[in-house]
């Protein structure tokens, strides 16, 4: 979308009047430091204004009696303390049991010309929470986090509610809510619902970001849709346990309170110690779901990602080929076919390492599986690199079995409680990454492995949830694990990218349990499902595009019959679904007919052409999976030069009239040709009435991709359309 031109991100303060404006390049946040009553209230989240209006804008607050919360839904960052009766964003205990909090502010201090602190203090405990608000240049999103010390010399704090912040909406009538959901092999489903008075509580209570809820919520007031209306999103960037609770009070204030932890997930400050939340992230757009999903994808571009600027190769991976049964033939094997193909990179799956024939053993020992790879794996990666490809490896290092040796030797890493059972799922279970000798001992061998087979490319696996989450010994917060465990995998992932700056690594969680901004910030892309399905990935893809880009999704195409769901899919449309993110091969190749693989090499060839767009561009979701006989989506790139549509129809119907696909993102003023059939059409025509639906061919599952070139010299034309750009 072409958009005018705007004031620089900025922090604005006026001091008289405590005013802090958080200026984004499309929108305004305001807040109001009082120091009389030792509290920061929230003033406007929307539309630009200038400060000199914001200085001036009442403060809400609720009508005074005395059952009222004086300030509830409308301060910063509400504690439990005072006339408060809402949703804490902190709330503590001290050493002699007491809680309330009674907050002064310390001072605000700007950082930088884009970062403000605001610090406070209790009044006469030892505990101070510095509120950071930072706006990231060139956007709109904001990110906001908390720090807290415990400044006395005596006895430990326990924080019981640690939120990242405090986000209030500004007052609508009615507010909408959205936000994705599903289960293993089922993630990403996008629902939208009308948010009652009360809390409304998405998160995860399973050590990991989830397959079951995303950590982001969109509101709209119940009138915005794809590509029109005021939408505000909040999101978290944590990969352990997690909550967003969203409040609307019966007097009509809503907001939501964004951190990690959960009920009785307890974190100990004990004198002079500090901690610091993840940094949660928001934005206002006035222009509908799908430009606050495209203001999202470019933050994660620019400010979170590690190499954004890169393409993403085309992969094989042997998962769904050889499940375990891998062994260096194998996979020899299918990496030939994959380089015939045109595939960059071969990942060689679960199965390498002693002991894992199948999921009861293995998962600690990590070296290769002397009767699968008796040579070890330097051989397969040697040709694997000499077939022209880079070489990936499956790891899953926060899992053990207890049938290994790692467990024999070090049962007490798992996590684990006094006297109770230590669940196994998938016959495994978590080594505790809270402990640095359990994280050193990960990096040790990961180090040699991808150092000794030049591993390009790690996947890395995350296979269950937690149970008995505890310390050791058990103490007042032996819970926080839950929070500190995904602390430890930050550190191994920065310490390993850090000694192999070319290692690429995949986010990996059954599927996707464990896609957040946090994890992005250190993956290169995530793998969303493990249901590769063509049809039911189309509504994965959808739910995952709300906040993630093309550009970290991996797909593949694999068999047909797909082996989850026993769904037959032509060729066609399994590369069309995969071609919509990082295109991946998934498929046994050495049972793939000539003519297949042909035809996957064509497709396979085509991507490679539109990669830079889909991977890098701006994406606009045209017609919603399980909306209408139709999907599509379309991406334009970054110069606006090129545009490339992917429909599909999953089943077909007779009777309903099939749409022509009105494009967006287009100039309306040029001129576009379709690359294949060579007819051109104006800017305001694909808009407009939209690009006649290519040829779909009979049947179920069938799908179709346009390219399209804008023509430089567009010659004489049907001349602008209003609206140029939207
Ligand atoms: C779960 C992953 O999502 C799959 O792709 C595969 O790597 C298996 N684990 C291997 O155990």
């Amino acid at each position: 979308m072409m958009k005018p031109a705007a004031p620089l991100p900025s922090v604005e303060i006026d001091e008289a009047s405590g005013t802090v404006l958080l200026r984004t390049t499309y929108s305004v946040y305001v807040l109001r430091v009082d120091r009389v009553a030792g509290t920061v209230r929230h003033v406007h989240w929307g539309a630009p204004l200038p400060l000199a209006d914001a200085v001036t804008l009442p403060v809400w607050s609720e009508h005074d009696n005395s059952f009222a919360g004086r300030w509830d839904g409308v301060e910063e960052y509400p504690v439990d303390g005072g006339a408060r009766f809402g949703v804490p964003a902190l709330e503590v205990r001290f050493p002699d049991g007491s809680s309330p909090l009674e907050p002064t502010v310390l001072a605000v201090d700007r950082r930088a010309a884009d970062h403000v602190v605001v610090r406070l203090r209790d009044r006469t405990r030892p505990l101070t929470w510095h509120l950071h608000y930072r706006v990231p240049a060139d956007g709109d999103v904001l990110e906001r986090w908390t720090e807290f010390h415990h400044t006395g010399a005596d006895g430990d704090v326990l924080l019981l509610r640690y939120a990242s912040a405090h986000w209030p909406l500004p007052h609508r009538p009615a507010w909408r809510t959205g936000s994705v959901h599903g289960g293993w092999a089922g993630e990403g489903r996008l629902e939208r619902s009308v948010l009652p008075v009360g809390e409304t509580v998405i998160g995860s209570r399973r050590g990991h970001t989830g397959h079951h809820a995303n950590p982001w919520m969109a509101w709209d007031a119940g009138d915005a849709g794809e590509e029109h209306g005021e939408v505000w999103v909040v999101a978290l960037a944590a990969s352990g346990t997690w909550r967003l609770t969203a409040q609307r009070t019966a007097a009509g204030r809503t907001g939501v309170v964004a951190g990690e932890g959960h009920e009785g997930i307890e974190l100990r400050l004990a004198p002079g110690g500090s901690h610091r939340t993840p940094v949660s992230l928001a934005l206002y757009t006035a222009h509908g779901f799908g430009q606050a999903s495209r203001d999202f994808h470019h933050h994660l571009r620019m400010h979170v990602l590690p190499h954004p600027e890169e393409p993403r190769p085309v992969l094989y991976n042997s998962w769904e080929a050889t499940s375990f049964d891998v062994s260096e033939d194998n996979q020899l094997a299918l990496a030939r076919r994959a380089a015939d193909l045109g595939a960059e990179l071969f990942v060689l799956d679960d199965g390498w390492f002693r002991g894992r024939d199948d999921d009861r053993a293995g998962l600690g020992d990590w070296t290769p599986h002397p009767a699968r790879f008796p040579r070890g794996l330097r051989p397969l990666a040697d040709e694997v690199h000499r077939l022209g490809m880079a070489f990936g490896l499956w790891v899953e290092p926060e899992m053990v079995n207890a049938d290994s040796d790692l467990f024999r030797s070090h049962p007490d890493w798992v996590l684990h409680q006094p006297d109770r059972t230590a669940t196994e799922l998938r016959n495994q279970l978590v080594l505790d990454f809270s402990r640095p000798e359990v994280t050193e001992w990960a990096l040790g061998w990961l180090r040699k492995v991808v150092a000794d087979n030049a591993v390009d490319f790690l996947k890395w696996d995350f296979n269950r949830a937690f149970t008995e989450a505890g310390a050791h010994p058990a103490g007042p917060d032996a819970r926080r694990v839950h929070v500190e465990h995904a602390r430890g995998l930050y550190r191994v992932l920065d310490r390993l990218r850090a000694d192999f700056p070319r290692l690429r690594i995949e986010a990996c969680a059954g599927g996707g349990g464990r896609v957040d901004p946090g994890i992005l910030a250190r993956t290169d892309q995530v793998w969303p499902s493990d249901n590769t399905d063509a049809v039911d990935r189309l509504t994965v893809q959808h739910g995952f595009s709300q906040l993630y880009p093309a550009g970290v999704m991996s797909a593949w195409v694999t068999d047909s019959p797909n082996p989850l769901t026993g769904r037959v899919v032509p060729m066609r449309f399994r590369f069309h679904s995969a071609m919509a993110g990082v295109l991946g091969i998934g498929g046994d190749l050495t049972r793939w007919t000539d003519t297949e693989r042909a035809e996957a090499a064509e497709l396979v060839r085509v991507y490679k052409d539109i990669r830079p767009v889909v991977q890098r561009g701006r994406q606009y979701r045209l017609l919603a999976p399980g909306e209408g006989p139709l999907a599509a989506v379309q991406y334009v790139s970054e110069d606006g030069g090129r545009a490339v549509v992917l429909v599909w129809r999953p089943s077909t119907a007779f009777g309903p009239a099939l749409p022509s696909l009105r494009l967006r993102g287009l100039d309306a003023e040029a001129r576009y040709r379709d690359e294949e059939s060579g007819r051109e059409w104006s800017g305001s025509t694909l808009r407009s009435f939209g690009l006649p639906l290519p040829e779909l061919p009979a049947g179920d599952c069938a799908s179709a991709l346009v390219r399209l070139r804008r023509i430089e010299d567009p010659g004489p034309g049907p001349g602008p359309g209003p609206g140029a750009g939207a």
